[in-house]
């Protein structure tokens, strides 16, 4: 197992469609997918697609905790990696509402950056595991947005792409200061509503 360089924004691998995986159980995969899960923790990230590690293969992996405050600045620094890990190769998603709401995200890709992004709130996804057995889910919420996110990263789009306001890309150091200015304004909101 090691740690694998993270490719980073810019960097043609990130930006290709990446390849289908003939075989899921092939041992270079089974490698493949040790090194993404030593890295994505070493890295703290809550997922990791093969082109990050300058693999052009459909594979991701993530960590998604079935509860995570989406606003809380705490619980969006530090990703519980207790959570069940998901690998998932060659995987397809199917969006089950029209519904699409604003989180924050961030990218190891990325580094340093935050960004408000729109995502589905419900999908369906397959795709096949390590053993090569089929693996289908439905996901809401930061599960489903983790997913879109790092299926994503296999078509060539980073989330930058699927802002609709550039405004909102900031620095990470800088979050805080939204969230807390968010809850003043809704503070504001409830006050007036009350008087
Ligand atoms: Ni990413």
């Amino acid at each position: 197992m090691a740690i694998l360089k993270i490719a980073r924004m810019g960097h043609p691998v990130l930006a290709r469609v990446a390849e289908p995986v003939a075989d899921p159980t092939a041992p270079d995969i089974r490698a493949l997918v040790a090194d993404m899960v030593e890295t994505m923790i070493d890295a703290n990230g809550a997922g990791l697609a093969a082109p990050q590690v300058y693999v052009p293969k459909r594979v991701v992996i993530f960590q998604a905790p079935p509860e995570r405050a989406p606003e809380g600045l705490d619980e969006a620094e530090v990703f519980d990696h207790t959570a069940a890990l998901t690998v998932l190769i060659n995987p397809e998603i199917e969006v089950l509402t029209t519904e699409l709401e604003p989180g924050w995200e961030g990218c190891l890709s990325v580094p340093g950056l935050r960004g408000l992004v729109p995502r589905y709130t419900e999908i369906l996804y397959r795709g096949y595991g390590l053993d090569g057995l089929p693996v289908e889910r439905r996901a809401r919420g930061f599960h489903a947005r983790v997913v879109q996110h790092e299926c994503d990263h296999l078509d060539g789009v980073l989330y930058p792409q699927r802002m609709t306001d550039l405004g909102e890309l900031i620095f990470e150091s800088e979050v805080r200061h939204r969230i807390e200015a968010e809850r003043q304004k809704a503070e504001r909101q409830k006050e007036s509503a009350d008087a």
